[in-house]
């Protein structure tokens, strides 16, 4: 149980300072809990433009890069590490699609953002990235591992 529970999938999802200063905090972690997701790692920073810049670094070329860098490390960002079947692919579902003008009602964008710049929520977009983006954002004994009651009715 506990060896499985370790191997569970792991993404990184960030609530970024939009979300933060708009108090949706509560609000986009219920939806994840109620799910049956399970909270591994947690913490509120503020990004340099660097470290921005790092966790973007699959974007350099686009033309709203340099804007986009500022806007993560513009505040405190909400940084997590999500787990449990299918929470990468599952979690991008509930976040709705990148523009909240296209996300569809229920998902977080498209219930509760209104243009792209300012879309509240980043989640990894497969298992490479959010290996890559769970490592940039948190050392390894920053994120838990623990059995949660819950489990034993989930799976
Ligand atoms: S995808 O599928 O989410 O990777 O879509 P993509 O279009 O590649 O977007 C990658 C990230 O860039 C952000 N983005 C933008 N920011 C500002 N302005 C514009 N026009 C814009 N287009 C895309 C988008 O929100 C993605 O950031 P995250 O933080 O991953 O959501």
């Amino acid at each position: 149980q506990e060896a499985h529970a370790a191997q569970m999938e792991r993404t990184f999802i960030a609530i970024k300072p939009d979300g933060v200063q708009r108090g949706l905090i509560s609000e986009i972690i219920a939806r994840f809990e109620r799910k049956g997701f399970k909270l591994v790692a947690i913490k509120l920073v503020t990004p340099t433009k660097s470290f921005a810049q790092k966790h973007y670094h699959d974007l350099k070329e686009r033309p709203f890069f340099d804007g986009l860098c500022d806007f993560l490390s513009s505040g405190p960002v909400l940084a997590m590490v999500w787990e449990g079947e299918g929470v990468i692919k599952y979690g991008r579902k509930l976040i709705g699609a990148t523009d909240p003008q296209k996300s569809e009602p229920g998902t977080i964008r498209g219930d509760l953002a209104v243009v792209v710049g300012r879309n509240i929520i980043h989640g990894s977009d497969g298992p490479e990235t959010a290996k890559d983006e769970i490592n940039l954002w948190f050392k390894p004994e920053e994120v838990t591992s623990y059995t949660s009651n819950q489990e034993k009715w989930l799976y």
